[in-house]
């Protein structure tokens, strides 16, 4: 399981912990990252006996950052052509859940990855930041849009035009985080929270990630029409009449994924 050069992956039943591991280089984030975590999730995705990822660093560090070694000497050209970044929508395509486990610095993409998890768990000493604009440039991984969708538009900017970091009470408080627990229970509380979602019935899963994220995307009125269509559906599916079955018999449901 381990072929991958920047990850350590385990795994805990049906939750699949990766952990970013350049501790030379506060997990940054180079090209070898993003070609390790695509395959990874994608073995996630296709894998019907794992049901939930959860995604962390070190003690010190999610991650710090896009790689600044790899991407400075590059030019427009460079970039444009190779489209750099684009890789990580693979990423957050991911149609399976998973919860970003944050301890130490989120910083530039390390904040940007995080933010495209499902939702955050951060350690008492996490430290959340777009520091971008003191290397002269901007965030390049959706950190712009998706913290202004997670914190509104005041913090945001203050954000990305001073660069200064966010504390876990400040990120739980502004709504970036769930939940803030003390790091030496990081691990042990994502994995628990990983362990109740890997034990609903998939497809629900699948479909109420689908309709929240649809909130980002689509006007009320539209989003509202999906939730309804997606409900109605899951009416057509084993684990609604299981569930339903399971309620009304006072037993614990059996899901099959169908
Ligand atoms: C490459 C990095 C790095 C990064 C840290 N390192 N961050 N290498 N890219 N993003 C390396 C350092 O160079 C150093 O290597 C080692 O990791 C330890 O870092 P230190 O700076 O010595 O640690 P410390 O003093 O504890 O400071 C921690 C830190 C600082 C505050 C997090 O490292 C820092 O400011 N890092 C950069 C944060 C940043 O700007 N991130 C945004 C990147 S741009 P050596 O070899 O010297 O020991 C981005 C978006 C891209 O993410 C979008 C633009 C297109």
């Amino acid at each position: 399981m381990s072929d991958y050069k920047t990850l350590l992956i385990e795994r805990h039943d049906a939750v699949t912990l990766v952990r970013l591991n350049r501790p030379q280089a506060l997990n940054a984030l180079n090209t070898q990252t993003l070609t390790d975590l695509i395959a990874a999730f994608a073995v996630y995705d296709a894998d019907p006996d794992q049901r939930c990822l959860v995604l962390t660093g070190s003690d010190k560090a999610f991650a710090a950052g896009a790689d600044i070694k790899e991407m400075e000497a590059q030019g427009f050209a460079e970039m444009y052509a190779a489209n750099f970044f684009a890789g990580w929508e693979q990423v957050t395509r991911t149609r399976k859940p998973w919860i970003a486990a944050v301890s130490g610095f989120a910083l530039g993409g390390g904040c940007e990855v995080a933010m495209m998890a499902d939702f955050i768990i951060a350690a008492d000493t996490a430290k959340f930041g777009q520091p971008e604009i003191k290397l002269g440039v901007t965030p390049g991984m959706g950190g712009s849009q998706r913290l202004a969708h997670a914190i509104g538009k005041a913090k945001a900017m203050e954000m990305c035009l001073t660069g200064r970091m966010m504390g876990a009470d400040e990120a739980e408080r502004a709504g970036l985080v769930a939940r803030v627990v003390p790091m030496a229970d990081l691990i042990a509380e994502a994995l628990k929270t990983a362990t109740v979602i890997a034990a609903m019935a998939p497809l629900a899963t699948i479909a109420n990630k689908e309709m929240v994220n649809a909130a980002f995307d689509l006007p009320l009125g539209q989003g509202i029409a999906f939730e309804r269509r997606l409900f109605h559906a899951l009416f057509g599916t084993q684990d609604q009449k299981e569930g339903m079955a399971a309620f009304v018999a006072k037993r614990v449901a059996e899901w099959t994924g169908r």
